[in-house]
């Protein structure tokens, strides 16, 4: 099963993001920090790559940066897909919207300017440092890794704090939809697919530079790096 994003949580995303209140703002911060590296790196053009781009929000973000960006995005569930195709539509001559597996793609791909991804990592079907490798060998030299994502404290108190929150901002959904969020979440937290903080040192062993984890919102945070 390539996509562990249920498909109640897919037909019912609106209804679930009022539990990410700061959803927007997190996205628009991930774009803050593509535009800076486009203005510290210029150049004629940028390739981009998303994974799970969902409907669109932070491919569009990215897109409305710098008309040098073209964006290849990959998601998986025709639902995700055919909104984001909507949303998407005046970027068509920028972004190539395909729906497919991303990890299948992530292996055709190489010399990608900038990998991008919000909220998906996690949900990917390869534990996550295999896939931080993966990612990597994507990018050129001097590449941008973005993710916006889990990123779990390893310090068992503070992970506790965090996820106690955490799951006080699903009580605002119904009770079915909080049923199968609270699930899903309890499931990621305690996978190897989630990032941990523990993973920025396996990021450096590989050779990413410039690690830096920002913007944290409570178990959220974008973690950006150089190859
Ligand atoms: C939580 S949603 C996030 C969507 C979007 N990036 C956002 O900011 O709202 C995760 C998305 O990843 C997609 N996804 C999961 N596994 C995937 C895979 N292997 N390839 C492509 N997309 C995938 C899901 O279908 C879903 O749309």
């Amino acid at each position: 099963m390539p996509n562990n994003f249920d498909e109640q949580l897919i037909s019912q995303y609106d209804e679930l993001m009022n539990a990410w209140p700061h959803a927007d703002e997190f996205r628009s911060k991930g774009a803050e920090v593509i535009r800076n590296h486009i203005h510290e790196n210029p150049k004629d053009r940028y390739s981009v790559f998303e994974i799970g781009s969902g409907r669109g929000e932070l491919t569009k973000k990215a897109l409305e940066i710098d008309d040098r960006i073209t964006i290849i995005a990959a998601e998986i569930s025709p639902f995700m897909y055919l909104d984001a195709q909507d949303n998407l539509k005046e970027y068509r001559s920028r972004c190539l919207l395909m729906m497919v597996d991303g990890l299948f793609l992530a292996d055709q791909l190489s010399h990608i300017d900038i990998f991008m991804s919000c909220w998906t990592v996690h949900n990917l079907r390869e534990n996550i440092r295999p896939f931080l490798t993966k990612a990597y060998r994507l990018l050129k030299p001097g590449g941008l890794f973005i993710n916006l994502d889990k990123y779990v404290p390893i310090n068992s108190q503070e992970k506790e704090t965090m996820m106690k929150k955490h799951f006080e901002r699903l009580q605002v959904l119904d009770p079915g939809l909080r049923k199968v969020a609270e699930r899903h979440e309890r499931e990621d937290l305690d996978s190897e697919y989630v990032q941990t903080e523990s993973d920025t040192d396996f990021m450096r062993k590989i050779g990413f530079q410039e690690v830096q984890i920002s913007n944290r919102y409570c178990l959220d945070a974008v973690v950006t790096a150089r190859k």
